[in-house]
């Protein structure tokens, strides 16, 4: 969508000597994405007439949002389509289906969580909340039990909030992050609290913009998973709760078929069982564990 004006020989020019073009020097794979990066914006700017107070203010906006990069990315959906991108990838380059769907990490992993063998109860005191068991099997495309597997789950409290994480700072460290590494059966199983929904900061950048675009910041209550093991390919994923009723309403757009698992309620405890089935390393392909930035603790 180049427009007319930025494809003037001029302007073109200018964005080639932008992206260093003319020099021999810098990042090879840079150049290119930087120069494509900066015509869009061109573009932009002249497609929807955008003003100097208008442009201003958007820099002054990233500037000050910056902090909330993490909820604005998968807000905008980019986080999901990477997945979306993934997935294409996997499929052109002929890697088996059937795995465990994907999806967004988000910005609340904490590494290094207590690790434990088979079971875990995901809190070390008496929560108020609605009891919940979640236990499976990992398994291989074959439905073979995968053991040596390290499940690392993380997940919200009853109000939405994360430990590390949590505005009101009431949850020790590691609160509802466990490691659980399966056993020869590979199986896994944790006791703990339902997690609740929960909405980005009220009135941050990641809210305002969601305001300005006539939508919500709201997310489904949700666990997040990391699933790995030795041979296999790291999963990213996360389970949503059943009967939220913003289940396909997620501003991050972390929903995913596939990862909607039944929830039985019985005795006052609510049970998810769920198997993860993990693709086998992929000989020669780029399928490490992103390396965003990560908090640790
Ligand atoms: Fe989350």
């Amino acid at each position: 969508m180049t427009t007319e004006l930025v494809k003037r020989p001029d302007v073109q020019a200018l964005l080639d000597r932008v992206a260093g073009l003319d020099q021999a020097g810098g990042d090879a794979r840079l150049k290119p994405i930087l120069r494509d990066l900066v015509e869009a914006i061109f573009s932009i700017l002249d497609k929807h007439d955008i003003s100097e107070s208008e442009f201003w203010g958007a820099v002054k906006y990233l500037t000050e949002g910056a902090p909330e990069l993490g909820l604005i990315v998968p807000g905008i959906g980019i986080e999901h389509f990477l997945d979306i991108l993934l997935d294409e990838r996997d499929k052109a380059a002929g890697i088996a289906a059937g795995g465990t769907p994907r999806t967004i990490e988000g910005p609340l992993y904490v590494a290094g969580a207590p690790v434990s063998e088979g079971a875990a109860t995901m809190t070390d005191r008496e929560e108020d909340g609605e009891r919940l068991v979640m236990h499976g099997v990992v398994r291989d495309l074959d439905g073979n039990p995968v053991p040596g597997a390290l499940v690392d789950v993380w997940h919200a409290d009853t109000r939405g909030f994360y430990s590390h994480f949590d505005p009101t700072d009431q949850q020790p460290p590691f609160n509802f992050r466990r490691r659980i590494q399966t056993g020869d059966d590979g199986a896994y199983r944790f006791n703990t609290i339902m997690p609740s929904g929960y909405a980005v900061p009220p009135d941050g950048a990641a809210d305002r913009l969601m305001k300005a675009l006539g939508r919500h910041g709201k997310r489904p209550a949700h666990i997040h998973f990391f699933v790995t093991a030795p041979g296999f390919r790291h999963l990213t994923t996360q389970i949503n709760i059943a009967d939220d009723p913003l289940i396909h309403d997620d501003f991050a757009f972390a929903t995913r078929d596939g990862l909607i698992p039944e929830v039985t309620r019985a005795g006052g405890t609510a049970e998810i069982v769920f198997d993860f089935a993990l693709l086998p390393e992929a000989a020669g392909a780029a399928y490490a564990f992103s390396e965003r930035p990560r908090t640790a603790a």
